[in-house]
C-alpha cells in the first residue's frame, strides 16, 4: 500500500495521506512524494489546483517518531525541507480538506495552503516545545501573524491544541463542515478554481503572499538550523524514546 496517494483529474492533483494505522504520521519517503508530486503540479500546466486530504478521522499526526529517532534530518536538501519549500513557494491555489488531529507539520502546512475546509473533529496543534523541539515552516513567523502573539504563544510554548472554531476565527481555515463533508467540499472547491484562468489565479497569489515570501524562506531556514541540531539534543531524545516505548517523557534528566 502507498502512503501518499496522488491522483490527477480535471485540472486538480489531489495527495492523500494514506497511512491511517500509524495516524498518517508522515515518513521520509512520504515527504518525498510529496515534495516530487509538487514539482510536477508545478511544472503541468494541465494542473491548476493541489488538495491535500487524509481520513475522515485523522489528518497527520505529524512527523513520524521514528524517523525522528532513528533518522534526524539535518540538511536543507533533505525530503521534509523540500517539501516545505515546494508548498510554502507553491505558485497555484491550494487546498485542504482537515478532519481530526492534525499535528506538528500536519498544521503548519495549512499555513501555506490557500483554502482549507475542515471536519468539526478537527484539532490542531504545534506540540513542538513538548518534543524538545522548535517550529518549522515557518510557523513562529506565521502563527503570532494570524493568532495575534498570546494565542500563538499558548499554541507553541504550551503546545495546546486549538479546535475548529478557533482556527476559523483566526482566519487559518475556510470553513467548518461535518467530516463526511470536508473531501467533497474541497473538491469542488477545487474544481470552481480550475475552471479560473490559471494566470490571474497565479498572479493574485503571488501578489497577497509577496509581502511575507522573503521572510518566510529566511524564516524556514533559520528554523530548520535549530530544529536539525535540537532533534539530536537529550530532550529531544527523551520525548521521542518516551513516545515509542508508550510513556510520559521524563525532562528532570536533560
Ligand atoms: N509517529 C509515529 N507513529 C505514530 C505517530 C507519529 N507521529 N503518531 C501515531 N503513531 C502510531 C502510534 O505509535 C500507534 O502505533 P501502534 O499501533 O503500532 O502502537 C498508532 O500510530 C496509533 O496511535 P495512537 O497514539 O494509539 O492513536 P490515538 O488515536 O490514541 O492518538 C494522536 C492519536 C495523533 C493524538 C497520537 O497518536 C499522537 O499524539 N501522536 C504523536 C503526535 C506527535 O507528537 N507528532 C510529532 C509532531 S512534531
Amino acid at each position: 500500500m502507498t502512503d501518499i496517494l496522488t491522483d490527477i483529474a480535471n485540472g486538480v492533483m489531489t495527495i492523500t495521506f494514506n497511512r491511517v494505522e500509524k495516524k498518517n504520521s508522515i515518513t521520509s519517503a512520504m515527504y518525498a512524494a510529496m515534495a516530487d508530486a509538487l514539482a510536477q503540479a508545478e511544472a503541468d500546466a494541465a494542473v491548476h489546483v493541489v488538495v491535500f486530504q487524509g481520513h475522515e478521522t485523522i489528518f497527520s499526526a505529524g512527523n513520524d517518531i521514528g524517523d525522528f529517532l532513528n533518522a534526524p534530518t539535518s540538511t536543507q536538501d533533505s525530503p521534509v525541507f523540500r517539501f516545505l519549500r515546494g508548498i510554502s513557494t507553491f505558485s497555484k491555489p491550494v487546498v485542504a480538506a482537515v478532519c481530526g488531529p492534525a499535528v506538528g507539520i500536519g498544521t503548519t502546512m495549512l499555513f501555506h495552503c490557500d483554502l482549507v475546509y475542515a471536519g468539526d473533529n478537527a484539532a490542531f496543534s504545534m506540540p513542538f516545545v513538548n518534543l524538545g523541539l522548535c517550529p518549522e515552516a515557518a510557523s513562529s513567523y506565521l502563527a503570532p501573524q494570524l493568532m495575534g502573539y498570546g494565542r500563538a504563544a499558548e499554541a507553541l510554548l504550551l503546545g495546546e491544541p486549538f479546535m475548529a472554531e478557533s482556527a476559523l476565527e483566526i482566519g487559518l481555515i475556510s470553513r467548518i463542515v461535518p467530516p463526511s463533508e470536508a473531501a467533497a467540499l474541497a473538491q469542488r472547491q477545487a474544481q470552481k478554481l480550475a475552471a479560473k484562468p490559471l494566470s490571474s489565479l497565479i498572479e493574485t497569489k503571488r501578489l497577497m503572499k509577496k509581502s511575507q515570501a522573503s521572510t518566510v524562506a529566511e524564516r524556514m531556514v533559520e528554523e530548520g538550523a535549530s530544529f536539525g541540531r535540537m532533534l539530536r539534543e537529550p530532550a529531544a531524545r527523551e520525548a521521542f524514546t518516551a513516545f515509542m516505548e508508550k510513556r510520559k517523557p521524563d525532562f528532570s534528566r536533560v
